[in-house]
């Protein structure tokens, strides 16, 4: 549990709302660990048809909280562990409940990825898209290196993952990880709507034509581990140290130098 995730239930719908508004939605590994829960316990939970996920305040989720990035998941350096961050990537690449998305307002880093693994996203005219790894001298993760260029196309995911380009919602469209821009008053609605149209349909029907149309989660999860390994590497880097403490002292990161 995370005081930052809020977990609400309607009928067949479980909702799991990013609600650390003062950090910009910002995910701890607390909140990945209330996010990797939910899924699971979704997974487990017949009676739970459709997974929601959504946001508080103006901004969908500024992606993983560099702090805590910095100072590291004690769970990172422990081989018989695994981290929080991993056990929510995995969790939400294999889920069998169907994920839709509401997403209100800027999404960045984690809070874009986890977007590539819903099965239905709104966007809010408001919502843009930003993944800047690079920029932190990092890589890009949840095996967004392979499902963007798959769904938006090579050079268009290089926009994204390489120059770090923002994007807003109708241009996310475009790329196919978004499926509709609504108006901001509409968002809550459309999304809601999706979710319980697909609460109320044949189960297990709807569980199997997920898994068909996704395929094996075998790749994905492969290059996931792959892009894990670099991302952790990268971390430890003193080029992550000097964007992480340029962020932190809100100034730009100084490469000019690396060591
Ligand atoms: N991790 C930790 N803290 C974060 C954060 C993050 N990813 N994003 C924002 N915050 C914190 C800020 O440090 C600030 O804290 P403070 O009030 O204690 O100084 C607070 O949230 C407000 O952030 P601010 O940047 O002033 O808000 P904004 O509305 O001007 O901009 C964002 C919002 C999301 C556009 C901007 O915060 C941002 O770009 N964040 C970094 C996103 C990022 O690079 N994520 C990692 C991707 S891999």
């Amino acid at each position: 549990m995370s005081e930052h995730i809020s977990v609400s239930r309607d009928g067949g719908v479980l909702r799991l709302t990013f609600n650390r508004t003062e950090k910009k939605n910002a995910i701890t590994v607390a909140m990945y660990k209330a996010l990797a829960d939910g899924l699971i316990e979704a997974d487990r939970d017949d009676s739970v048809r459709v997974v929601l996920f959504d946001a508080e305040g103006e901004i969908y989720s500024a992606g993983n909280d560099i702090a805590d990035f910095m100072a590291g998941d004690p769970a990172r350096d422990d081989p018989h562990a695994t981290p929080e961050v991993v056990r929510f990537l995995e969790a939400i690449a294999t889920a069998e409940t169907p994920l839709v998305a509401a997403v209100q307002g800027p999404a960045v880093g984690v809070g874009v990825t986890m977007l590539l693994h819903c099965d239905l996203v709104y966007a809010a005219e408001a919502a843009t898209f930003h993944t800047p790894f690079v920029d932190l001298a990092l890589v890009p993760e949840a095996a967004s290196s392979l499902l963007l260029p798959r769904v938006a196309g090579y050079q268009r995911a290089a926009e994204m993952l390489l120059l770090g380009k923002k994007i807003n919602a109708a241009r996310a469209r475009e790329f196919g990880f978004v499926n509709d821009v609504v108006a901001g008053g509409a968002l809550a609605e459309t999304a809601y709507e999706a979710a319980q149209a697909l609460a109320a349909k044949a189960p297990r029907a709807l569980v199997l034509s997920k898994r068909l149309a996704k395929g094996d989660p075998a790749e994905v999860l492969k290059h996931m581990r792959e892009e894990g390994a670099h991302f952790a590497a990268q971390l430890k880097s003193p080029e992550f140290m000097e964007a992480g403490a340029a962020f932190l002292q809100k100034r730009k990161p100084d490469f000019s130098n690396p060591s």
